[in-house]
């Protein structure tokens, strides 16, 4: 169990927000496995704010233990984002102060932010003051080598008013090269009261266990390991807490995500975004190799679902 503001997450073990990934088919793929906080796509605050449709599809049924992460860089969107994140049943808010995508950073928004404490602390104070749920901070090591301010950040965000922060072990300048340094987090979670969380690179239950003990933190966030296979966080919190192991068949999972999809989804172009699902999920089957040719083939919603078919019935 783990405290964030008056919010009580059952398990230490969260899912990573991942754009184009953690929408609701894979969310509620991940849930079958425990009672993990989960965490939306980021939402671009001012698309928020001006309810664009596909952005507001991002946050469409939300359960009762997901996050909505939003982006930006004016305090002003971002509070009203906010609020309007609380209205679609936000059970928690982080804020994206750790993306590197040149288009994001470009707008002073993701990781940009952590070159501009004063702005960062502002948009913090004022999202907090704006909404009644935990607001949590997701950001990095630093923007660069020389510029490792993950302490400094973590002070600000616990005086503005932030409940919770995830730190993915590299700097901006890293993006995803190299590995997740779990034992430079540390001194953030010996900086703050507040629950820190280490991410990156946490691809099994050793992974999680290492980068406990090197981090001294209170929990771990699992993004791309989770991607093909949802029972990930399910083994870590299995090693972590004794939580009991979930069964699964992994075919008829896939198949479970493949319908979930096809019933969220627009019909048009369902089969790009099941084409996604199904690569990821390839990965220990028989003739994966072949198999992977076949789903890059795809170019249809019947060529899907007979590529579904064929995997179903063991080919
Ligand atoms: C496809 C993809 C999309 C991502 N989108 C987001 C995002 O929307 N917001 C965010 O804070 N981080 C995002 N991330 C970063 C992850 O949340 C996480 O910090 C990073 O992948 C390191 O953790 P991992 O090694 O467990 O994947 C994304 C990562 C990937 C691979």
């Amino acid at each position: 169990m783990l405290n964030v503001g008056n919010v009580t997450l059952k398990t230490n073990v969260l899912l990573a927000p991942m754009a184009g990934v953690t929408d609701y088919p894979f969310r509620t793929i991940i849930r079958k496995f425990g009672d993990f906080l989960v965490f939306s796509e980021m939402i671009a605050s001012q698309a928020m704010i001006r309810h664009v449709i596909r952005t507001k599809k991002m946050v469409d049924r939300l359960d009762d233990m997901t996050a909505i992460q939003i982006a930006g860089s004016d305090p002003d969107v971002m509070a009203e984002a906010a609020k309007i994140s609380v209205d679609c049943g936000a059970r928690l808010l982080d804020i994206n102060m750790g993306c590197p995508v040149k288009k994001i950073v470009n707008n002073y928004a993701g990781s940009a932010l952590m070159k501009d404490e004063r702005l960062a602390g502002r948009i913090m104070e004022s999202v907090a003051r704006a909404v009644d749920v935990p607001v949590s901070l997701k950001t990095r090591l630093g923007w660069d080598n020389d510029h490792r301010n993950a302490v400094s950040m973590a002070k600000i965000a616990e005086n503005s008013g932030i409940k919770m922060i995830t730190i993915h072990g590299r700097t901006r300048f890293q993006m995803f090269n190299g590995k997740a340094a779990w034992d430079q987090v540390k001194a953030v979670k010996d900086s703050v009261l507040v629950p820190v969380i280490v991410n990156g690179d946490i691809n099994s239950p050793d992974d999680a266990n290492k980068a406990i003990c090197e981090s001294g933190c209170d929990g771990v966030m699992i993004g791309r390991g989770s991607v093909g296979s949802p029972w990930l966080l399910n083994s870590v919190d299995h090693i972590l807490n004794s939580a009991a192991l979930v069964d699964f068949d992994k075919k008829a999972l896939l198949n479970e995500h493949i319908q979930l999809m096809l019933e969220f989804y627009d019909q048009e172009n369902v089969y790009k975004l099941c084409r996604k699902v199904l690569l990821s999920y390839c990965k220990g089957f028989g003739g994966a190799s072949a198999l992977r040719d076949k789903i890059n083939r795809i170019d249809n919603l019947e060529d899907t679902m007979d590529v579904l078919q064929e995997i179903s019935s063991g080919i």
